[in-house]
């Protein structure tokens, strides 16, 4: 064993094969699989290349394929041009499709609006040309930040028809927050609502955007549009803000689809690392779409009858690539839901899902573990068989709850597929295929064809042996991959590179592949604990915690330890039926549990029981600061993008 890999010690080993059912009717099967990889091995650029002719519409052909001479900055198609919106509606024109719906929305309070392909067609070509209006062009960038309603889809295929560059800031954020990435981006234009409806309550968005507009001379923003959602009352600045419904008015339904070129960046998102301020990761245009449009293909069998519903929101990554992008360019109909998901009742997905027919449901772990401590009553009052297909994304799936969304939502039917991806990475790069991968509850499984990945350790050497854990790299460049930190490329550079010499793309995780080549993710590379010399990630022993009965979710984190260099300190939240059960009972049978599942090694020192943990509004558990509380430490950190900071005092042991 290499003295720098991560120790694995909970073996999980039910396998759940392909439905035949299901296999029978996939886009990919297992000699469609196998003839990829094969491509791919034998001939990588002639691989994405020929997948590039044949899923995109080009305006002007493409001769290149990879750009590697000033890696690791790829590009990729380079002297090729085309239209990502014209590659996600007008190709959808002909025929019967230009009327099956693109979208289907469903406000908080109820009400259902639906567009069809050839309306959304309209509608981003109008609202292109009131861009134009506005003084936008190619290059330029726009902010979005919007709920999440069809105008936002609709604000960001037009910034994608007229080649401006969006910026989606995700609702939820604060005032400071979009201050910080108008200015990082120097949006010229932002595209906002007067609020939106959120579990029930009104969130003032516009209230937020004259906050962070406040200081004119720390930003370029000249232009800001407000769509009319709430109709609650709002300040418009003379000259400066216009109303979306004034913007649009007396504007062409039509708005030629010019070609631009393949590396013209789509858009910049920011993701926050674990450390320092948000990254402005820049995706491409052509590579992006490729890759978001044949990962929907292969990962979700995604086909033009399926009514798909990916929860997530458009200011994330997830939203972008399987919201808007992925599906659209496979002319899907995309279900889209503006608000909370318990609202007003725990059951209000599953009774969305029967009521539109929803056949493919795409969710994050926080989601699933939250639905399971709501109780099995819930989804069960509803018909939930026009599922075919489940996803999960954003941290790892523990099999407890794996189990739970496979025999509760899924009756026992749908093949689960769990999606190993980033920001970065623009779209999946290792997941099970559902017509090809059995399951493994709490693994991603196996890297996509054309995707290269591996574990090494410390020094960069590829770690073979199974289930020994390490570093998550990528090898080969791929089309989807990022371009760049927006206006840093020293930190794209050394966030992604540097550690081994530019030889590989470090995604930032820990993971280990077992004897069947499946790849587990153990957490982050950072929060990865060491007790009297072995490494451990947070992920297993997290998933040990959980599948105890009493227990909803758990987080682990290290704190000092005179002895074993790092102690383990686990926050534990239990299910509402065992709030008051015996703490010293629970501690014990918690401890007990651990001992059994994983080893001696991983028993937590300290067992806090909490309401609460503190997450990133898109759910993920912010380790950093569970840290700092655990070791009793003043929480210097950044917690803008902290879900609830006023959960933060609450976990403070002794508490
Ligand atoms: C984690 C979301 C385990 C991982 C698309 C990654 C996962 C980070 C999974 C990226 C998964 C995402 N299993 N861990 N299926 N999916 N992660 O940028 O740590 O918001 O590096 O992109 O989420 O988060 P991001």
């Amino acid at each position: 064993m290499s003295a720098s890999s991560i120790d694995s010690h909970l073996l999980e080993n039910r396998v759940f094969p392909v439905p035949a059912e299901f296999a029978a009717q996939a886009n990919i099967d297992e000699a469609r699989f196998n003839a990829l990889k094969a491509e791919a091995e034998q001939d990588r650029e002639g691989f994405w290349k020929r997948l590039a002719r044949e899923h995109l519409h080009w305006i002007t052909p493409f001769q290149q394929g990879l750009d590697a001479s000033a890696a690791p900055f790829y590009r990729w198609f380079a002297d090729g041009r085309l239209n990502v919106s014209a590659n996600c509606l007008d190709v959808h024109l002909h025929g019967a499709q230009r009327h099956k719906a693109a979208l289907i929305f469903e406000g908080e309070k109820g009400e259902v609006r639906t567009l069809t392909y050839a309306q959304l067609h309209r509608e981003v070509c109008i609202f292109a040309n009131a861009l134009k209006r506005q003084g936008i062009g190619p290059g330029d960038r726009v902010a979005i930040y919007m709920p999440m309603v069809p105008e936002a889809v609709i604000a960001m295929l037009a910034c994608a028809r007229i080649g401006a560059i969006h910026s989606v800031v995700f609702g939820g954020f604060s005032a400071e927050a979009l201050k910080d990435r108008l200015e990082d981006t120097g949006a010229t234009l932002l595209i906002t609502a007067d609020g939106a409806w959120r579990g029930g309550k009104l969130v003032p968005l516009k209230r937020h955007v004259d906050q962070a507009l406040l200081r004119e001379h720390e930003h370029k923003v000249r232009h800001v549009v407000v769509l009319t959602r709430t109709g609650q009352d709002v300040d418009i600045v003379e000259g400066r803000d216009i109303r979306w419904e004034d913007a649009v008015a007396g504007q062409p339904a039509d708005c030629p689809a010019e070609g631009f070129e393949a590396e013209q960046p789509l858009f910049i998102l920011y993701t926050s690392g674990s450390t320092g301020k948000p990254k402005g990761i820049v995706h491409s245009s052509a590579g992006y779409l490729l890759w978001a449009k044949l990962t929907s293909l292969w990962s979700f069998d995604l086909k033009a009858e399926d009514v798909y519903w990916c929860t997530a929101d458009v200011g994330w990554i997830t939203g972008h690539s399987y919201v808007v992008y992925g599906p659209l360019a496979c002319g899907a109909t995309v279900f889209l839901y503006e608000g909370a998901p318990m609202y007003p009742r725990p059951d209000r997905f599953w009774e969305m899902i029967a009521r539109h027919g929803v056949t493919v449901l795409y969710t994050a772990p926080t989601a699933i573990r939250a639905f399971m401590k709501a109780g099995d009553e819930w989804p069960a009052r509803h018909d939930l068989s026009s599922l075919r297909l489940l996803g999960s994304v954003g941290e790892p799936l523990n099999p407890e709850a794996w189990v739970w969304y496979r025999e509760k939502i899924g009756a026992g039917r749908c093949p689960i597929v769990d999606t190993w991806w980033q920001t970065e990475t623009g779209g999946h790069m290792i997941a099970p295929l559902p017509g090809v991968t059995a399951n493994k509850p709490g693994s991603c499984a196996l890297p996509l064809p054309g995707i290269s990945a591996h574990i090494v350790d410390e020094q960069g050497v590829e770690i073979h042996s199974p289930d020994q854990g390490g570093y998550l790299v990528i090898q080969e460049p791929w089309p989807g991959m990022l371009r760049g930190v927006w206006g840093n490329p020293e930190r794209y550079r050394s966030a992604y590179w540097q550690k081994f010499d530019d030889r590989y793309y470090i995604a930032g995780d820990s993971a280990r592949r077992d004897a069947d080549g499946y790849f587990w993710v153990m957490g982050r590379i950072d929060d990865v604990l060491n007790v009297s010399g072995h490494r451990l990630g947070t992920a297993e022993i997290e998933s040990a915690l959980v599948a105890h009965p009493a227990v909803a979710e758990a987080a682990v984190v290290g704190i000092p330890h005179e002895i074993k260099g790092e102690a383990i300190c686990a926050f534990v939240i239990l299910k509402h039926e065992h709030v008051g059960d015996d703490r010293d009972e629970l501690g014990a049978a918690l401890r007990a549990q651990v001992t059994e599942l994983i080893g001696p090694i991983a028993r937590p020192d300290d067992i806090h029981f909490v309401d609460t943990l503190p997450k990133t509004r898109s759910g993920k558990i912010m380790r950093r600061i569970l840290r700092a509380i655990a070791r009793g430490e003043e929480i210097t950190q950044d917690i803008s993008t902290l879900e609830d900071e006023s959960g933060i005092d609450q976990l403070r042991p002794g508490k």
